[in-house]
């Protein structure tokens, strides 16, 4: 099947990024018996355990085809959206280097917000009422005219900050200042997408893509707030779980028939054929009614550390099978997975995410890698004069899968109770609603004796 120079079937996978989400790609790609060596650039402390790590930065694209060139690898996986954004996969395919990841074009759907809204509209996809804006006085004008209930989002990448779902008018006309006039995200804000608010459940939905053809991973749901109960700013991701309650077999099938199978198709007309991992960002209402929040163009960070906790399967033949374009029979199905529930709880460093303090000492990683089924993954982690050191905003992601959430849950929070970080924040309810929706469904299957 997969076939590389370094022996018959052997692959040598250089993983592109250095956070939990390509930890735990180069956790995954190294036990493949496909693979003959694993590489990272730039990687972390933790991916340096079970990868040869280069030195680079991800997004510079002449450094990681020159780094992929000298190391003969076979395939190369790219975690992060910048480099896609940059063309990445374009600078790698002209070299002749197969690379997990869309072409700069196809990763647009993620690099542009109006870009992904007007694509949602000309293919059916369901997504809430949009208005694009060039020109902040006219973007204030709109709000004024149409009130509350707006999120005002910056055209370009923003790192996960350029999103404001806005309390009132006031709000999204400092939103749109901020973004516009100030460029307080650089080139990213001189555009904005203002859209109307749907209101339910965030669900994460990601798909493996080959250009034509597609394999549907679990559900997941990301907590993207700093704080317990969704309060305080906005991060990169808190901690996730995996089922979702509320992705019933039937949801699932109109996520995959709505969603993904709508934008393959669609990116594909347009030219634009999507390989790589298509992660949708969901709205589920109570009803039932779906909305796409945003299309993301590679793995969700911390969703990654759940999926692959569940994928029971070994995942390069998907990875190498999309970026040669041909999943072959791997799309007849959906990605199987183990029945446990998986949940991943986001460590933190101090300050994070307005100004994170690096440099603290890290501590307790044995004891936490010694609880039942848990792997703690690296994201801004390094190594000076042999210590560990937090090196980044999210420092940690530890993982943990059981027969239920609640089990899972309790596994995580021991493993991260027992890691030391100075300053060291994470939330305490990641998979709460998870659990909450399960016991209602047991009070629902079996009420109380006497129960009326
Ligand atoms: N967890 C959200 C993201 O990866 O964008």
């Amino acid at each position: 099947m997969t076939e590389g120079p370094h022996g018959p079937g052997k692959l040598r996978v250089l993983v592109v990024g250095g956070g939990a989400r390509e930890h735990a790609l180069v956790k995954a790609i190294a036990r493949s018996p496909l693979v003959s060596e694993t590489l990272a650039l730039p990687g972390n402390a933790g991916i340096a355990r079970e990868a040869r790590c280069l030195p680079g930065k991800a997004d510079d694209v002449p450094r990681v085809v020159e780094a992929a060139r000298a190391e003969r690898v076979d395939l190369v996986v790219v975690g992060p959206e910048a480099p896609l954004c940059v063309g990445l996969v374009d600078a790698l395919a002209e070299a002749g280097i197969r690379a997990f990841g869309p072409t700069r074009a196809a990763a647009e759907l993620e690099g542009s917000k109006a870009f992904s809204k007007q694509f949602m509209k000309r293919h059916g996809i369901p997504t809430s009422a949009f208005e694009v804006f060039d020109d902040a006085d006219a973007a204030e004008r709109f709000v004024r005219r149409e009130g509350r209930g707006l999120v005002v989002k910056a055209d370009g990448l923003a790192a996960g900050k350029g999103v404001v779902v806005a309390a009132d008018v006031d709000e999204a006309c400092a939103a749109i200042d901020e973004m516009m006039r100030k460029r307080a995200f650089g080139a990213a804000g001189a555009r904005v997408v203002i859209e109307e608010r749907v209101r339910g459940q965030e669900v994460s939905f990601h798909a493996i893509c080959d250009g034509r053809r597609f394999v549907p991973l679990a559900a997941a749901q990301d907590h993207k707030r700093i704080f317990d109960g969704d309060r305080g700013p906005n991060t990169g991701g808190m901690g996730a779980y995996s089922p979702p309650p509320i992705v019933t077999p039937e949801l699932h099938a109109r996520i995959v028939d709505e969603v993904i199978a709508r934008a393959v198709r669609g990116l594909a007309e347009d030219g634009r054929p999507f390989r790589g991992a298509l992660f949708a960002g969901l709205m589920i209402d109570e009803d039932g009614t779906l909305n796409v929040l945003e299309f993301n163009v590679r793995f969700g960070d911390p969703e990654t550390a759940v999926l692959l906790a569940r994928l029971d399967a070994d995942l390069v033949p998907y990875l190498d099978g999309a970026a040669r374009g041909d999943l072959g029979a791997l799309s007849d199905s959906a990605a199987p997975v183990v029945a446990d529930p998986a949940v991943a709880v986001v460590v933190a460093a101090a300050g994070y995410p307005a100004a994170p303090r690096t440099g603290d000492p890290i501590g307790g990683l044995e004891a936490a890698e010694r609880v039942e089924t848990v792997s703690v993954l690296h994201a801004g982690t390094a190594t000076r004069d042999g210590t560990l050191v937090s090196a980044g905003g999210r420092v940690l992601c530890v993982t943990a899968r059981g027969a239920d959430v609640d089990q899972a849950a309790e596994r995580a929070y021991r493993a991260v109770d027992a890691i030391e970080l100075a300053g060291g924040q994470h939330r305490r309810d990641i998979g709460a609603s998870a659990r909450r929706a399960a016991s209602a469904r047991r009070r629902r299957e079996s009420p109380p004796t006497g129960a009326k």
